[in-house]
């Protein structure tokens, strides 16, 4: 049944496909959706990506102030209304009596959530745990890997550092040994990206972690092909997917990976402080959980939810975000933050002394992209960005290279993108004005 409904909302095109399901929106809204979908409903994905009609009905789900441009939604992305609206609803519903209305109503709900996401990540319900963001996800499969003293974990040095200093921990503790390697920036192809990682293993190594999408520049990284090397080697792999889940198309099993997590609170603008974790049915026995749960060497996945008391209300909500995320449609989505990628990075290239660390290529990446302007620091130009045209962007330090990253979302408007292009044009011409 998962995969089923999944690939009728593909069928039906995205939005109307989604309202027929009869879950989401408020009636009003959703027909203005469903009316915008039908319009573009014989344009393929990318054809629809630039179909500025249907994307101002998208735009208008958010309540996005627009006395800022924000530029920085790969950081936490807004929920639309309808998503704080089920918020605020299950947060009064708790509140009627919350050891009554939390634990037996709202809680016994949740699994319907799984379900939603298990959709939506293509997999079994079983492999899905709910928990709080990529730090918590991959904190159980961190902690939770039975690894020995000169046991090496292998990763690339532009990793998330909540993740490395999850390692390093383990390193400190327990002896184990952390090596990284560099990759290209970006890379002529993406099997530059396997190989490097493929020159660091030795005979020690037990598990790779990749980020799927990288956070510093945008780029893609090809999980499949390191996860078929990595496990022709008896290597396990982690994936931190912060960035591509609900923002690349892919079923989750497809990436060859045994343990993967992510936010939800960013691509797919669910609220703050929701994740998830996907281990592989057949690893959730041997991996540890974090906390106290009844049994830690169940197989039930549940057993990485043993938080004690938490938000029912935001994890209840999240399916008001998967009913819009299906609304649009999870190819279409993808295409349209690729097309507002290129469109800013496109024209921006063009500049004088400003240069792309984000390859362009569509596989490479997706809606994050990251530029300098020879001579001026990053942080210089984000200050001036922000202070005087009040756009938001984000400066990306890094030992080999050092930017500004860009991320629009599906609110953002092209007459705002328009905007930032000339600022950024202004920048590399004459300078930041003193
Ligand atoms: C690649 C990557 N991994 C992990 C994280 C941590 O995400 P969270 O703060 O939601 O746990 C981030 C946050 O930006 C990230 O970019």
């Amino acid at each position: 049944m998962p995969v089923s409904r999944r690939h009728f909302f593909k069928q039906v095109g995205g939005v109307a496909g989604a309202i027929a399901a009869g879950t989401l929106f408020n009636p009003r809204f959703a027909k203005k959706v469903e009316a915008a979908a039908a319009k573009i409903a014989h344009l393929t994905p990318s054809e629809a990506a630039s179909d500025e009609d249907f994307w101002f009905t998208v735009q208008q789900a958010f309540t996005t102030t627009r006395g800022i441009i924000n530029l920085n939604n790969g950081g936490v992305s807004p929920s639309t209304k309808i998503v704080q609206d089920a918020l605020q609803r299950y947060s009064e519903f708790s509140n009627e009596a919350p050891a009554y209305t939390m634990w037996s109503i709202l809680g016994p709900r949740r699994e319907m959530i799984r379900t939603k996401l298990a959709e939506l990540a293509g997999c079994s319900a079983e492999e899905i745990a709910i928990v709080r963001n990529t730090t918590e996800a991959l904190g159980n499969v961190i902690f939770g890997l039975d690894l020995k003293p000169g046991d090496e974990v292998l990763t690339t040095n532009q990793d998330y550092p909540n993740m490395m200093r999850a390692w390093q921990q383990r390193e400190k503790r327990e002896g184990i040994i952390v090596k990284t390697v560099s990759i290209p920036t970006p890379p002529k192809n993406l099997s530059q990206i396997t190989e490097a990682l493929e020159k660091g293993i030795t005979n020690k190594t037990k598990i790779i972690m990749v980020s799927h999408i990288i956070f510093l520049t945008g780029q893609i990284t090809p999980v499949r092909e390191i996860c078929d090397m990595a496990h022709r080697r008896g290597i396990e792999v982690i994936v931190d997917a912060a960035h591509s889940f609900a923002h690349l198309d892919y079923n989750i099993p497809d990436l060859g990976c045994d343990y993967f997590g992510t936010s939800l609170h960013k691509w797919l603008c669910a609220p703050f402080g929701t994740g998830l974790l996907w281990v592989k049915k057949e690893k959730i026995e041997k991996l540890w959980p974090l906390l106290s749960p009844e049994n830690p060497r169940s197989d039930d996945i549940r057993k990485f939810e043993a938080l004690g008391t938490r938000s029912f209300p935001i994890e209840l909500a999240i399916g008001e975000a998967i009913n819009f995320h299906n609304g649009i449609g999870s190819k279409r989505k993808e295409e349209r933050l690729r097309y507002l990628k290129n469109y800013w990075a496109e024209k921006v290239s063009t500049f004088p002394k400003v240069k792309m660390l984000t390859s362009l290529h569509p596989e490479q990446s997706c809606g994050l992209g990251n530029f300098s302007i020879e001579g001026i620091e990053p942080g210089k130009i984000c200050d001036y960005l922000f202070n005087k045209h009040k756009i938001y962007t984000t400066p990306i330090g890094h030992e080999e290279f050092k930017g500004v990253r860009v991320t629009p979302h599906v609110y953002t408007r092209l007459e705002e993108i328009d905007f930032f292009i000339d600022v950024v044009k202004e920048i590399s011409r004459r300078g930041i004005p003193s």
